[in-house]
């Protein structure tokens, strides 16, 4: 079945005069966030974590986007918010936002000692991707609590290259070595424990969250068994999907977390245990569709195939040569596409790769014209470069009729700030 679903700021798309405005004011590519759209993500998530939680923790995944203003706007909104991160520059986009390490896990992958040591002083809760990691981390400083990331031997991802269990994922210790992980921490003198586990991004099918849930749990059980130890918290990560095309479904966030708190209640009620707080680490769920990016037609050439340029390519956008990701795009002012031409669009970088959409059907377009990039907000910017030596673009929040610049455009000058000639 077929289904066509409107993307939550389709409203924006005809606003052509907004738009012009803005880019008038702020140039072109320009990244838009809807402050609203970032609220309402945020209370669809605690709402559901509330009603069937006894104990929850939302660490915001800083990597999803780093803006330390969209940061500040969600913890104003969710003041016990926390934060997921993985390097001292995220620990440090989270303090920016008045979000204390203490309310911070941390998940780093082949972590170095500098790392682990920033993380420790911090006072963030480490979450170690190894037994290594742990004997690293042993020689800086052994906190109170640990957790270890769990790779369960498998994962989910909305592409390969986001599926991060399994055989082929780099990250977290394997299930055959856990028990073994949690028992050196138990016998270095870790009193207090939390476990992870993150098998992939971009998930949307409901029944995966519970199914990851009984398995964690089947490791719990083992842990418990084999070293009788408590979990303070289970992190079920983050890798909440949303929909990038009109005909996929949004996961209800109730419907998920009544269906993981089921197994959870059930399995700590069952055993007379104290039930551990539930912690999740949202990325693209809170930020993801929230985003806009705003690139200008610059060339339209019309070779064996027809390609639209414009002033954003791979280096503002990394996600469609990255991964192939598909992003709606729409011509400002049109929210219903009609297809009149059909076109790569691509941008300024001399790479074969930049792409931004391949074969798409689009309205016909000229030059000047502008286009709006949907569901950009997580891993759009934080993963744009300098690729070429073109500064990265500026970020500008849309909250009512209220416009602000939240990160000005990188100029030439900062990208040499730092070389001696
Ligand atoms: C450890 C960890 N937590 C949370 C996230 C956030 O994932 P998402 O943006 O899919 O919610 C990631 C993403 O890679 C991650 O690696």
């Amino acid at each position: 079945m077929k289904f066509n679903i409107m993307h939550p700021l389709n409203h924006l798309i005809v606003k052509k005069n907004l738009f012009s405005t803005i880019t008038l004011e702020y140039g072109t590519p320009l990244y838009i966030y809807s402050a609203e759209l970032i609220r309402e993500n945020l209370d669809r998530l605690e709402l559901a974590l509330k009603m069937n939680f006894q104990k929850y923790h939302i660490c915001y995944a800083v990597k999803a986007n780093s803006n330390p203003h969209l940061i500040k706007l969600m913890k104003n909104h969710i003041p016990d918010l926390g934060a997921d991160c993985s390097s001292p520059g995220e620990i440090h986009a989270a303090k920016l936002a008045s979000i204390q390490p203490n309310k911070c896990i941390y998940t780093g992958n082949y972590e170095s000692y500098e790392d682990l040591e920033f993380a420790f002083k911090a006072g963030a809760h480490i979450n170690l991707d190894d037994i290594s990691s742990f004997h690293r981390l042993r020689s800086i400083g052994l906190p109170e609590e640990i957790s270890f990331r769990l790779n369960p031997g498998f994962g989910i991802g909305a592409f390969s290259q986001i599926v991060t269990g399994g055989e082929n994922s780099k990250f977290g210790v394997p299930h055959y070595d856990i028990v073994n992980a949690y028992r050196l921490a138990k016998e270095m003198g870790i009193k207090k424990f939390g476990i992870q586990c993150m098998t992939g991004s971009g998930v949307l099918d409901r029944n995966y969250y519970p199914y990851l849930i009984s398995e964690i749990l089947k490791t719990i059980q083992q842990l418990t068994a084999e070293l009788d130890i408590h979990m303070d918290y289970i992190s079920l990560g983050g890798g909440y999907g949303i929909p990038y095309k009109d005909d996929e479904i949004g996961l209800d966030f109730n419907q998920v977390f009544r269906d993981v708190a089921k197994i959870f209640n059930s399995y700590f009620e069952e055993r007379n245990k104290k039930k551990p707080a539930l912690w999740v680490e949202p990325g693209k769920s809170v930020v993801g569709n929230a985003g806009i990016l705003l690139t200008r037609v610059t060339g339209i050439k019309e070779s064996y195939k027809t390609f639209i340029g414009g002033d954003g390519g791979m280096e503002t956008l990394m996600r469609p040569a990255l991964y192939g990701a598909y992003h709606r795009m729409y011509k400002v002012g049109e929210a219903e596409t009609s297809n009149e031409i059909t076109a790569d669009f691509t941008g300024p970088i001399c790479e074969n790769t930049d792409r931004l959409a391949v074969d798409r059907d689009f309205p016909q377009v000229i030059e000047g014209d502008l286009i709006a990039i949907m569901d950009v907000g997580a891993y759009g910017f934080s993963m744009s470069h300098n690729f070429n030596t073109r500064p990265r673009a500026a970020e500008v929040l849309l909250d009512g009729e209220k416009t602000q610049l939240i990160r000005r455009r990188e100029t030439i000058d900062d990208i040499f700030r730092n070389c001696h000639v």
